[in-house]
């Protein structure tokens, strides 16, 4: 039976499972090297969820209402094991799509077999089409190269594409046309997002978000846009058209513009905690339960206890600061 809705009305619809916690990219912006350096304590193998563990988890949560389930990171082609994952969700867990979000890096190999598994679509991440910049922003040097490879052979897959591009003021605003216009040509749905104050390594400064009416004015100044409904409640992207007709562009505004009154999220770490928040400091051990021997009706139970206790508006309580509360790296959480 679906969870009941949490205490501010919200039915949990997503989820989205980090399907390991490591990266092979160093975004400054989430997982700066000094903090994941050679000294980082990644989660053991032990303590990662099996496949069948994880399909197990799935399905509780498509009984607890989840439709949509995305997998993340880190980077979740990391895990050589991940087409057996997708095709188990896809046959196993009766989610009615299963998306993924990656970095690109080693997409090219493995598009046609995450589209075999039965992956409906995949969101790549792309913060700049100039190799300096996008070498700054992977913290290693990579050029961008391989990953717009891969976004075409996802493309020719038959995965629907949409690129994900985090903006940082003086670091790649200045590419915000050069984008759209690149990704316009191609077809693929282009996405800004607002850069985050998520877990606490970054050195996240407000002064470096980029806010979405500007990005708006900016792109509209050059090609007219207007906007478009979300495709379903809850979508975190604000969506515009083109006007001339190439296509649309979307804004993740999380900063200036927050969007948990609609949030429908539940995110589960690697290590199988349940964390109702995107910024939330502390998860709920699914994993150890069902290790421990618990029944589906005892992880069911689990589950929409949590959801419906559930209170988070973090993005929406931003404004009036926190300080010093402790907050999960991206990574681990799944973006
Ligand atoms: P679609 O299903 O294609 O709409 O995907 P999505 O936008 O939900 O997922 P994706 O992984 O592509 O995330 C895009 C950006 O939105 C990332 O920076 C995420 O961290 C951010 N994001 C996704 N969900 C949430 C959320 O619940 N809260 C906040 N604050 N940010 C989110
Ligand atoms: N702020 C905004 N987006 C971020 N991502 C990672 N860290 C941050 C941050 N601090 C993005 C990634 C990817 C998506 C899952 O989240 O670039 O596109
Ligand atoms: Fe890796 Fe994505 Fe984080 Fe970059 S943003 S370090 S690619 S998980
Ligand atoms: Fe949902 Fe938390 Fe993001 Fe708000 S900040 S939209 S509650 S994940």
């Amino acid at each position: 039976m679906p969870s009941s809705p949490d205490t501010l009305g919200r039915p949990l619809r997503d989820l989205r499972i980090s399907v390991t916690d490591r990266c092979n990219f160093r975004c400054p912006y989430c997982m700066p090297k000094e903090a994941f350096g050679p000294g980082h304590a990644f989660l053991s193998d032990e303590r990662i969820m099996s496949r069948d563990e994880l399909v197990r988890i799935a399905r509780a949560f498509v009984r607890k209402g989840a439709g949509k389930i995305r997998l993340t990171g880190g980077e979740p082609l990391l895990r050589p094991d991940l087409p057996s994952i997708i095709s188990a969700i896809k046959e196993g867990s009766g989610a009615t799509e299963v998306a993924l979000t990656t970095n690109g890096w080693l997409l090219e190999r493995q598009a046609a077999a995450l589209r075999q598994a039965g992956l409906d679509r995949i969101n790549v991440s792309v913060d700049s089409i100039d190799d300096a910049t996008a070498g700054r922003m992977n913290g290693l040097g990579f050029k961008v190269a391989r990953v717009l490879a891969g976004i075409e052979a996802a493309a020719g897959a038959g995965l629907p594409v949409k690129v994900n591009c985090v903006l940082q003021r003086g670091v790649n605003d200045g590419e915000i046309l050069a984008l759209c216009e690149y990704f316009r040509e191609r077809g693929h749905t282009l996405r800004f997002i607002e850069y985050m104050d998520v877990g606490t390594t970054n050195h996240w400064s407000g002064s470096q978000v980029v806010p979405a009416k500007e990005i708006v004015e900016r792109v509209s100044a050059r090609w007219p846009l207007l906007p478009v409904g979300p495709a379903y409640r809850g979508e975190v992207a604000a969506r515009y058209r083109y006007a001339d007709g190439r296509g649309e562009i979307g804004i993740v505004g999380s900063v200036t513009e927050p969007f948990c009154r609609d949030c429908n999220r539940a995110r589960l770490s690697a290590d199988g905690k349940l964390f109702t928040c995107l910024f939330a400091s502390a998860g709920h051990d699914v994993l150890a339960r069902l290790r421990s021997g618990a029944s589906d009706d005892e992880l069911d139970a689990f589950i929409g206890g949590v959801w419906s206790a559930r209170r988070d508006r973090y993005s929406e309580e931003r404004a009036r600061a926190q300080g010093g509360r402790e907050k999960i790296e991206m990574s681990y959480i799944g973006g």
